[in-house]
């Protein structure tokens, strides 16, 4: 870090003591001055030890139970799960695969029991872990075994899920019920809104009005509004096109600067649907990327791709209403050196849901850009500024197509990939979880460490609890990683123990008390932290600021996905994504690949018969007591 930089984070964290770099190497140690007068309670538990191994491990005095998995019939009629012999079909009706986002929907309660609609994302699909039939006899995966069924099944697989669950007296299930559905990148129709919607640069052969588009798919956070419905976020949409554009095609610049056509046949959907290959229907990588809003109270409804909200790898879209009842939206883009949106509606949230949709087709999407001491947010509107035609915009609809240019023109920050952006219920604060970013080759305030292996957490500061301004200010939660490591630069609450740190912060949630929880994923880079992913406690306030505490951990190969509290903070439902899956060679007892004969793990049935998994999970306290507290 340059010493400028390290001065001005230093500033940053500067109200609290911290313990990292610094306080490993001997220089800091005093406990300085804490925001008094908080009315946030402190976490009580004991937290759990960092370590991998093949179960999840939930802090002592809770229970961990497993609610859903995939392949889970979900809709009537539909088959139980035959692993290795599934049908697109059976799929539609069953639980998706790597379960990501949880939103919570409160029902009335039906003979005496609790119930709620899960909201849920399935991000993507893992071949090796879903097909047998993709081996040879020596055990090889051998993609030239991939046919139109894999494609269509995989598709089937990914997308989102609304289900019913209840509590009853062994706890939660989940109940088959008409109000279920499933959302895939499969034969689900979707509508387009906002002002792309019909743009020449949406239209398809399929679909001449640019206004109507099959399946929604890369659903990775999202959001619930305060009209009850669900916002689903498509982020890695560039792997799922394949092929070349035409020598000359004017998207050539665009679709380079989304990364498309950069990653190969990763997903080989363009060999059997020419709409997923760029060279037959160019446009159809358009209308991918956006956040899709889905109404899980009318399973009939169309779901809709707001496109004011704009075009990138979206993470997540979690909402907030302003004091002036105005809809904000924080959202990262979740790539290695991009940048950090907020959008605020035009109008105000009201009673009528009808028109409680507007909201999010007339608003303006800003671009944060940062200094030392505060950020600007920077509006992406066409006209203004550097918008213009004579950078090549001719219409709002181009600004969020290419939102990324856009706020590349406006002088955005570059993040160190910013996942989950959650603002606080009521103090006016904004916490953007930055998971790493290892092409970090120029720092800056709030992005200071080079090569970035472990992430940090900014605290964002609305002026006067006013999420509109057009400047905030920002502070620097926690640099994550060791903090025994001096060359790693981590920062953490003195008291933080050895078990207590983390890298990756990807999801986050706030419980109903406003504490903060962090989720993290690591990818294959757990090695660098010698633990699985988890859930920890991250405090916010008091002598509490920038102490983690381990709360829950996956088994090896997952990441741990959408915290999200209910009944009062009693219930925590959580998603464990991939379970077997990533970085299964540096895991001593298993040191190989993972693959669907030969898995890692079989969590969560550990049947012979049965592949890992992606599964939610619910956590209550044994004495249905309020967690954490
Ligand atoms: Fe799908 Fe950014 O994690
Ligand atoms: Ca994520």
């Amino acid at each position: 870090m340059r010493r400028h930089l390290a001065e001005i984070v230093e500033a940053r964290l500067s109200r609290r003591g911290f313990l990292g770099g610094a306080a490993a190497a001997g220089f800091l140690a005093t406990a300085p001055g804490v925001a008094a007068g908080s009315a946030v309670p402190p976490f009580r538990f004991d937290e759990i030890a960092h370590g991998v191994d093949a179960t999840h491990h939930v802090a002592p005095g809770h229970v961990a139970r497993v609610l859903l998995r995939w392949g889970d019939p979900i809709l009537p009629g539909a088959p139980a799960f035959a692993p290795g012999a599934q049908t697109p079909e059976a799929q539609m009706g069953q639980f998706g695969m790597n379960c990501d986002f949880i939103g919570v929907l409160p029902l009335a309660d039906r003979g005496g029991r609790e119930r709620m609609l899960l909201c849920v994302n399935h991000e993507y699909t893992i071949p090796t872990l879903m097909f047998p039939d993709l081996f040879d006899a020596a055990g090889r995966f051998d993609p030239a075994r991939y046919t139109a069924r894999h494609a269509a099944l995989e598709q089937a697989a990914t997308g989102c899920s609304v289900v019913e669950v209840e509590r009853g007296p062994d706890g939660w299930r989940h109940r088959v019920s008409p109000r279920n559905r499933a959302v895939r990148a499969w034969n689900s129709a979707i509508a387009i809104s906002g002002p792309a919607a019909g743009d020449e640069r949406l239209r398809t052969a399929a679909d001449p009005s640019g206004t109507r588009v099959i399946g929604t798919f890369g659903n990775c956070a999202g959001g619930m509004t305060p009209w009850g419905t669900y916002l689903t976020a498509e982020e890695n949409f560039q792997f799922y096109f394949t092929g070349t554009l035409p020598e000359g095609h004017p998207e050539a610049g665009a679709f380079r600067r989304y990364g498309l056509g950069g990653r190969g046949d990763r997903y080989p959907w363009g060999r059997f649907d020419a709409r997923f290959d760029m060279g037959r229907e160019p446009n159809e990588a358009n209308r991918f990327g956006w956040v899709v809003e889905v109404d899980p109270l009318d399973p009939r409804a169309m779901p809709v791709k707001r496109t004011a909200l704009g075009r990138f790898s979206h993470e997540g879209a979690e909402t907030h209403v302003n004091g002036d009842g105005r809809l904000v939206i924080y959202m990262g883009d979740d790539a290695r050196n991009e940048y950090l949106y907020r959008y605020v509606s035009k109008g105000r949230v009201s009673r009528d849901r009808r028109a409680n949709r507007r909201l999010l087709d007339e608003g303006v999407l800003s671009v944060a850009v940062f200094d030392e001491s505060g950020l600007d947010w920077r509006p992406l509107v066409f006209g203004e500024g550097p918008l213009t035609p004579a950078n090549g915009f001719r219409s709002q609809a181009d600004v969020l197509i290419e939102a990324r240019r856009a706020a590349d023109l406006v002088g955005a920050t570059p993040m160190d990939r910013p996942e989950d952006v959650e603002a606080h219920p009521t103090n006016g604060r904004v916490y953007v979880m930055l998971t790493n970013n290892r092409d970090r080759t120029a720092p800056n305030p709030a992005n200071p460490r080079l090569a970035n292996a472990y992430g940090q957490i900014l605290e964002l500061v609305a002026p006067g609890g006013d999420h509109a301004a057009d400047r905030f200010g920002w502070e620097m939660l926690v640099l994550c990683g060791p903090p025994a490591d001096p060359a790693a630069g981590a920062r953490w609450g003195a008291g933080t123990s050895a078990n207590g740190w983390f890298a990756s912060p990807d999801n986050c949630a706030f419980d109903p008390m406003g504490r903060l929880w962090v989720a993290s994923d690591q990818g294959n880079a757990w090695p660098l932290t010698g633990t699985a992913d988890g859930l920890w406690a991250l405090g916010t306030e008091g002598p509490e600021r920038g102490v983690g505490r381990m709360f829950f951990r996956v088994p090896v190969g997952a990441e741990l996905c959408g915290p999200r509290f209910a009944r009062g903070g009693r219930t925590l439902f959580l998603s464990v994504q991939h379970p077997g899956a990533d970085g299964t060679k540096e895991w001593a007892p298993f040191a190989r690949e993972s693959t669907f004969h030969d898995p890692a793990t079989r969590w969560p049935d550990f049947q012979p018969d049965m592949p890992p998994r992606p599964s939610v999970v619910v956590v209550e306290r044994a004495d249905g007591g309020v967690i954490g507290a």
